[in-house]
């Protein structure tokens, strides 16, 4: 790979669905990182086995998120779109990592105390060292930036608390790693009942799924709360409103916005209208990836292929900085 690029590093956690949140907040941007930076994106199973032991489901779940990443535009020929269990360096520079990171910052870490209160049955080692095993998965390719949503800032401050103990005892390896994204503002994509983001696994019917069919879409969108409409010329749009139009702006060609602009500011705008034209526009959208996701998830042997050849150039790159890492600890013998 590139070795004037700079260094972008990603993980998908492999449980739920990726819905349209996931594909305007996180893979558009990684389509278009593809194009400027060595890549690695990582389906993160051995995360998911903190919270999800049972792995029966795991091999299609694994297998959907990679079909789905593909889908959405990310090119297994420029990036390094690899599983975290097929690099077992990983693993190694984990536990170097945990006889650096304290269990009282652990602890206190925000997703941790979230797991743990939600599942007191289940609160393992792994779940603990959850943030040393993100570190891991970055550091390993020594990749300085992180494409990720807010609520992974935590996880970044302490993988750069990692970096900084592991350097300043051991020898300078690796950058700090940083959140990095287009633009200032993450672009928010607001669930359909009105009330905060679309999310993996809260109220289903509020968002809209990469892999949903046409019919389902349309009776989402269709169920999106409305009211009777404006009654004073350019009025301010209530929350529930101004949502419909922003997933418009999102997947409506922008004369078609505009037009359901003007109906609203001169009240004479039906809802029925706009959410029947929101509905074929995101049908439009999401329907071309859904059936290039279906295509891809069944070929077995593509995907096997797209697997071991992440697999590889992730590796590659692991190997490098594990021979750095081992000597400039003093694990290497003769
Ligand atoms: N913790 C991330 C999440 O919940 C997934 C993840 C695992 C990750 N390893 C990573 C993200 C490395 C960025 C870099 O979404």
């Amino acid at each position: 790979m590139d070795k004037q690029k700079q260094i972008v590093m990603s993980g998908i956690r492999p449980t739920g669905f990726l819905h349209l949140g996931n594909y305007f907040g996180a893979l558009r941007n990684y389509v278009r990182m593809q194009e400027e930076y060595t890549c690695y994106f990582m389906v993160a199973d051995l995360h998911s086995l903190t919270t999800h032991p049972d792995t029966r489901e795991l091999k299609e779940n694994v297998n959907r998120v990679l079909a789905e990443n593909i889908a959405c535009g990310l090119d297994p020929e420029k990036v390094a779109l690899y599983c975290q269990s097929h690099v077992p360096e990983t693993a190694e520079l984990y536990l170097y990592l945990n006889m650096l990171a304290y269990k009282g910052e652990l602890e206190k870490t925000v997703t941790f105390k979230d797991k743990a209160r939600l599942h007191p049955e289940n609160v393992n080692a792994g779940l603990l060292t959850y943030p040393v095993l993100q570190t891991a998965d970055i550091i390993l390719h020594r990749a300085a930036l992180v494409p990720v949503g807010k609520d992974q800032e935590q996880h970044l401050e302490m993988a750069r608390n990692f970096v900084q103990r592991f350097n300043h005892r051991y020898g300078e390896i690796f950058p700090e790693p940083h959140a990095f994204n287009y633009g200032s503002e993450l672009v928010k994509v607001p669930s359909l009942d009105g009330a905060g983001k679309m999310s993996k696994s809260e109220n289903n019917l509020a968002t809209l799924y990469l892999s949903d069919d046409d019919e389902l879409i349309r009776k989402k969108v269709m169920k999106a709360k409305t009211d009777a409409g404006p009654t004073t010329p350019h009025s301010v749009k209530p929350d529930y409103i101004e949502n419909i139009f922003q997933l418009m702006r999102l997947v409506s060609d922008q004369a078609v916005v505009e037009s359901y602009e003007t109906a609203f500011n001169n009240c004479t705008i039906r809802y029925g209208d706009l959410k029947k034209q929101l509905a074929e526009d995101m049908i439009r959208f999401i329907s071309p990836i859904r059936e290039k996701a279906e295509g891809i998830r069944n070929n077995a042997v593509y995907l096997r292929q797209v697997m071991e050849a992440g697999a590889e150039k992730a590796r590659a790159s692991a190997r490098a900085t594990m021979t750095k890492v081992r000597s400039a600890m003093g694990l290497n013998y003769y």
